[in-house]
């Protein structure tokens, strides 16, 4: 611990190294952001602080066997007491952006069945004027997989058309208090990836599967991922319609994130590469053609059939051109086998609601890249150039910002305090992934920004926090000034050459 502490100037030099690029050799645009990505949940604690309502979140960690370790996020790093020391962290690493989200029962505790909490606005004013103080811009996500606990018991969640005239009640309250500093938006931060944990899954609340899927005691696991998604698709597209309405003399942006990993055909066959497309198009496609192009994948259209909801004309003429930008988080890449036309063996019974698709990430028994601590994720640094490649090609180049990317190391209790300060593994997954970026940037993608999931070590859902993708430890167990924040995650004079690419 000490040896940290005495290295930790060092080593916050070495973060600013990394990020901050020399200007004259960067690839990157002078105004691009760089910055650390958090969300409410995973982050703030203060569970029931000043007047916060319970959320999903509260509640569904509180029931014995949803989450690994037994854990949860009633005090996570304690950021709603300690936000301060977290950005003088961010400061000393130079960057000039933070990634954060609205905590949705910190503002309006049943939803707008309620008042609007006042000291939750004041939280996130206070937060907002301290990086602007500090030249860090705020990018901000207005629902993080939270919502208040009340809405989930009215509604039954994103099952019901309902909730979106409460995503867009609490999004008017944001853009009306925040607004006038919060000039970057985003909707929803991976509704690909929620629903399907959510709601095929039941891995995440409000714990819906079939049997055969998981621990669920209800749900269609077939059927609801499809509508939760077309429901929150729905709302994003209203909050963006609001954004652009009633909020156009602030003049920002306003875009949605997505979970896009990179497919990579498993062999040269056509099927193959069909299905690597399919796919595609079963996770990132499903929600940005709709917002962006209008219309779901004619893929997953096709297999899918009456089980995607239709949109009407109505959200049609809202859905279009229905983003500033894509936030893309990217993490990792796998190998795609076709299961359409040929038998594979899929997850058992995901095969439609997938594409027909087996996904691996080994081939010929070489896997595609070094395993990382969360597994099945391998690092493939040539995915984060191809994803956003493709999505530039897609999109007709729609700008895109990095919202996470990041390396989850091993929990290895015997590595040496040395070992996890020098860090080289992290070091090299993320100077691989921008360099990767880099290479993407200077063959035309218009990307605007990229951030590291995460500052600090955090509650990692339903893993508790058995992941450690933070660039900083935390005392879990004291929290104490001095003790948090200590440099674990970070590297040593060596490894900054490496990656100061
Ligand atoms: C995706 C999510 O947005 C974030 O909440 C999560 O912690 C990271 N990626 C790492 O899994």
């Amino acid at each position: 611990l000490l040896l940290a502490l005495l290295l930790s100037p060092f080593l916050v030099a070495c973060h600013l190294k990394t990020l901050k690029y020399r200007s004259d050799a960067s690839p990157f645009p002078a105004n691009f952001l760089f910055g650390t990505s958090s969300s409410s949940y995973q982050y703030e604690g203060a569970i029931r602080a000043d007047g916060k309502g319970l959320n999903n979140w509260d509640v569904f960690t509180h029931k014995s066997g949803n989450v690994i370790d037994g854990t949860n996020g009633d005090i996570a790093v304690d950021h709603y007491h300690r936000y301060l020391e977290d950005i003088d962290l961010m400061a000393s690493m130079g960057v000039n952006s933070y990634r954060f989200s609205i905590s949705w029962a910190r503002i309006l505790p049943k939803g707008k069945y309620g008042a609007v909490n006042l000291a939750g606005i004041d939280y996130y004013n206070k937060i907002i004027d301290a990086l602007i103080v500090k030249g860090i811009q705020p990018l901000v996500t207005m629902n993080h997989f939270d919502i208040p606990q009340e809405l989930e018991n009215r509604y039954g969640a994103w099952l019901s058309p309902k909730l979106k005239e409460d995503f867009e009640y609490f999004a008017d309250i944001c853009f009306k208090n925040f607004g006038d500093r919060v000039t970057r938006w985003i909707t929803f931060n991976e509704p690909n990836v929620f629903s399907i944990l959510a709601y095929r899954f039941g891995i995440y609340p409000p714990k819906r599967c079939s049997k055969h899927f998981g621990n669920c005691s209800v749900g269609n696991s077939e059927t609801e991922p499809f509508i939760a998604a077309h429901n929150i698709i729905l709302a994003h597209a209203a909050a963006v319609n609001l954004y652009r309405t009633k909020y156009q003399q602030q003049g920002g942006q306003i875009g949605i994130t997505v979970q896009a990993l990179w497919f990579e055909p498993i062999s040269n066959s056509t099927a193959d590469k069909l299905a690597a497309e399919r796919a595609q198009d079963f996770l990132s496609n499903w929600f940005l053609d709709p917002i962006i192009l209008g219309k779901y994948p004619s893929e997953m259209k096709n297999i899918l059939g009456s089980t995607l909801p239709e949109f009407s004309s109505n959200d049609l003429s809202k859905l279009q051109k229905g983003l500033d930008f894509i936030g893309l988080n990217h993490y990792a890449g796998f190998y795609v086998q076709d299961c359409m036309f040929s038998t594979c063996e899929a997850i058992p019974g995901t095969s439609r609601t997938e594409g027909y698709i087996r996904q691996t990430t080994e081939k010929d028994g070489i896997p595609i890249g070094e395993l990382t601590g969360m597994d099945p994720f391998h690092v493939y640094p040539q995915g984060m150039e191809k994803i956003v490649t493709y999505l530039k090609e897609r999109f007709n180049n729609t700008p895109i910002i990095i919202t996470e990317n990041g390396y989850c190391e091993f929990s290895n209790s015997n590595s040496t305090i040395e070992e996890s300060v020098n860090d080289h593994k992290r070091v090299k997954y993320l100077s691989s992934y921008l360099d990767a970026l880099s290479s993407a940037i200077r063959k035309g993608a218009d990307v605007r920004g990229y951030f590291v999931w995460s500052l600090l070590n955090n509650f990692e859902w339903s893993n508790g926090y058995t992941k450690r993708f933070g660039l900083y430890d935390v005392d879990q167990k004291h929290q104490l000034p001095g003790l948090r924040g200590v440099v674990m995650s970070s590297r040593n004079d060596d490894s900054c050459y490496q990656s100061d690419a």
